[in-house]
C-alpha cells in the first residue's frame, strides 16, 4: 500500500520534527505517521531501504532512529526539504512508495 496521495486532506498536522509537519495519527514507537510538507515520507510504510537518500541528488534526507517501529528502526527524514528541486527520484525508487512529492 503506497502513501495516500490524498492524505492532506484526510489527516491533520498534530506536530513538528526537523522543521516540518507531521501528519497524524501519531502513537509512538510503533505509528508515527507522515513527515514533511513538499517532500512527504510515510513513516509507517518506510522500511529503511535507503534508495532515497542514494538518490537524491540535493541532500534532502537524513536517517532517524526509531526504535521499537514494525517495518524498520529507521527512517529516511526530509529534514532539508526545502532544497528539494522536485527531480522525482526519491518517489522512484522507493520499493514501498512511502514517498510523495508536493511539486509548487
Ligand atoms: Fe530529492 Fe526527491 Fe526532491 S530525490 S530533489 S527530495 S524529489
Ligand atoms: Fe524508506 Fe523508501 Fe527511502 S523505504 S528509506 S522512504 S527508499
Ligand atoms: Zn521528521
Amino acid at each position: 500500500m503506497p502513501i495516500d496521495p490524498e492524505f492532506k486532506s484526510k489527516r491533520q498536522v498534530v506536530g513538528e520534527h526537523n522543521g516540518h509537519p507531521v501528519w497524524g495519527p501519531v502513537d509512538p514507537p510503533k505509528v508515527l505517521g507522515i513527515h514533511g510538507d513538499k517532500v512527504a515520507v510515510d513513516f509507517d510504510l518506510c522500511i529503511a531501504d535507503g534508495a532515497c537518500i542514494d538518490a537524491c541528488p540535493v541532500g534532502v534526507f537524513e536517517w532517524v532512529d526509531t526504535p521499537g517501529h514494525p517495518a524498520s528502526d529507521k527512517k529516511a527524514d526530509p529534514v532539508n526539504e526545502d532544497q528539494c528541486i522536485f527531480c522525482l527520484a526519491c518517489e522512484t525508487v522507493c520499493p514501498v512508495e512511502a514517498i510523495k512529492i508536493f511539486v509548487e
